[in-house]
């Protein structure tokens, strides 16, 4: 097939030339990796340094001149406080650049797995998220992101993730070392439960979805929830600082107050995905520590 992966300079969109190019992305777990990375792909990635996607005709015009078979769209506005003061950037890009991927892909009756996000979610729930559950997002960024997946088309394959670090990019794994090493003390709160998920298996993941017929909804994190304290305390004793560095807080107790609301409770159920034929992905911990001391080496 002929890829094309929208947002290639960001972390997942860095794994996923890797993998859809047939190389095991950094960090990645080649006993998931399993024989599916085959170069039998040709790929080509676009940024926001190529054209925006929140320009029709450029976005039209870049996929009619490559004609891809298959657009991985990872590009999004992903900062995720700074867009409840820049709320009409976030929809241009989360919804009105997904609904020009989406119209260009038609012109060139090209598939497209769209990626979004556990945060079209209230958080209110009480047990894993399905993909068919009500969406409800408390946010800009999460508002957006679902006006983006509204925009897709029922041809159009949705992925939400959440959690997302990787050896490429800015993450909070990366801030967590930084601080470590330091010497910095930390707190991270321990009442809002997730799923991390490592963009190398996520990555992996989409090669092998990408084999599937395309449409619907469908949850792919590594296995297993947690919390952002937890995470947080295991990035820093798998990179042999100090524990005691990261210390538990109520979100109701931190000040002040991040911008952007964030689910209490986002766990995202994968069976979805099980059924189409891929994963289980790995433990959160294993791929977490796969991440961590290939960053520290
Ligand atoms: N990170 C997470 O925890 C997380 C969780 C759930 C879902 N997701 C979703 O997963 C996907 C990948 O996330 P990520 O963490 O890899 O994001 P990322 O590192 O921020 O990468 C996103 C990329 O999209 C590009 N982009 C932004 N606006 C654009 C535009 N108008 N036109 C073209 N490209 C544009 C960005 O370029 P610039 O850097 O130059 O702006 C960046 O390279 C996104 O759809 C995100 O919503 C992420």
């Amino acid at each position: 097939m002929r890829v094309l992966i929208t947002g290639a300079k960001g972390q997942l969109g860095t794994d996923l030339l890797d993998a859809f190019g047939g190389r095991l992305p950094a960090a990645g777990s080649a006993v998931f990796a399993g024989d599916h990375l085959v170069s039998t792909h040709e790929v080509l990635g676009c940024d926001l340094e190529d054209f925006s996607l929140t320009d029709a005709n450029a976005t039209m015009e870049f996929v009619t001149s490559y004609r891809p078979d298959l657009i991985i769209h990872g590009a999004a506005y992903t900062a995720v406080d700074r867009a409840e003061s820049e709320p009409d950037l976030a929809m241009a890009v989360n919804r009105d650049g997904t609904a020009n991927v989406v119209a260009a892909a038609r012109a060139v009756d090209a598939k497209v797995l769209a990626i979004s996000t556990d945060y079209v979610f209230d958080g209110s729930g009480t047990r894993p998220y399905l993909p068919s559950d009500e969406p409800n997002p408390i946010s800009v960024y999460g508002s957006t992101k679902l006006a983006g997946e509204l925009a897709c088309g029922e041809e159009t394959t949705i992925v939400r993730t959440s959690w997302v670090a990787g050896f490429h990019g800015a993450n909070i794994v990366k801030t967590i070392l930084r601080l470590a090493s330091d010497g910095t003390a930390m707190t991270f709160v321990d009442d809002q439960f997730g799923c991390p998920t490592l963009a190398a298996d996520l990555a992996v993941a989409l090669v092998r979805l990408a084999e599937r017929p395309p449409g619907g909804i469908l949850h792919a994190t590594n296995f297993g929830p947690t919390t952002w304290f937890e995470l947080a305390r295991r990035v820093v004793t798998t990179a042999g600082f100090d524990p005691d560095l990261v210390t538990p807080i109520a979100t109701a107790d931190r000040l002040p107050a991040p911008p952007a609301s964030r689910p209490m409770y986002s766990v995202l159920d994968g069976d979805a995905l099980l059924a189409a034929g891929v994963g289980p992905l790995p433990k959160w911990e294993d791929s977490l520590d796969r991440l961590v001391r290939l960053l520290v080496a």
